[in-house]
């Protein structure tokens, strides 16, 4: 699958970050991470909502703010399920051992068969896979426009 290797994108509307996560999402295969990062409201959850769009996978996409990770199902069978994970909590606990949390939360979902898309992982979550989509994005004072800078990292 041809695919840009990186990219950059100006995003005037919160539609336009859900478009920009459904087209991205559309290269997703099952193995993958999505490392989302930029600030709180910088727009990480309505990119992941496109995401889910474009996997196809049960909703609705929310602020997974008082649980670590929540499980969107593929609506097809044999599909990857969408894993989103909100790392905010996590941030004070130095060295959080991601890995033994998620396999705490019984998510009955294998990664390798999933697309883990993760919130504030940045530097935490590279290690759950080496197929990764980094997205940056990033918001100025008094507009609404927001910056995408994304990086695919696949061996
Ligand atoms: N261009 C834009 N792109 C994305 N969101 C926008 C844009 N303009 C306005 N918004 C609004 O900004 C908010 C972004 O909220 P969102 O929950 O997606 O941020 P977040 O990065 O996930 O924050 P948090 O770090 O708290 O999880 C939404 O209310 C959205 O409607
Ligand atoms: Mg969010």
């Amino acid at each position: 699958m041809a695919e840009q290797s990186a990219g950059t994108a100006e995003l005037p509307t919160a539609e336009d970050t859900k478009a920009l996560g459904a087209k991205l999402g559309a290269l997703l295969r099952a193995g993958d991470v999505v490392v989302l990062s930029g600030p709180l409201g910088a727009g990480k959850t309505v990119l992941a909502k496109g995401i889910a769009e474009a996997m196809d996978v049960d909703g609705p996409v929310t602020s997974p703010t008082f649980v670590l990770a929540r499980v969107h199902r593929a609506r097809r069978s044999g599909a990857p399920a969408m894993i989103h994970v909100d790392m905010y909590r996590l941030l004070d606990h130095a060295g959080a051992d991601l890995l033994g949390e998620l396999d705490s939360l019984d998510l009955d979902t294998d990664l390798a068969d999933a697309v883990v898309v993760v919130e504030w992982g940045e530097g935490l979550v590279e290690r759950l896979s080496d197929r990764h989509l980094d997205i940056r994005l990033e918001r100025a004072a008094e507009t609404e426009v927001r910056t995408a800078i994304w990086r695919w990292s696949r061996p």
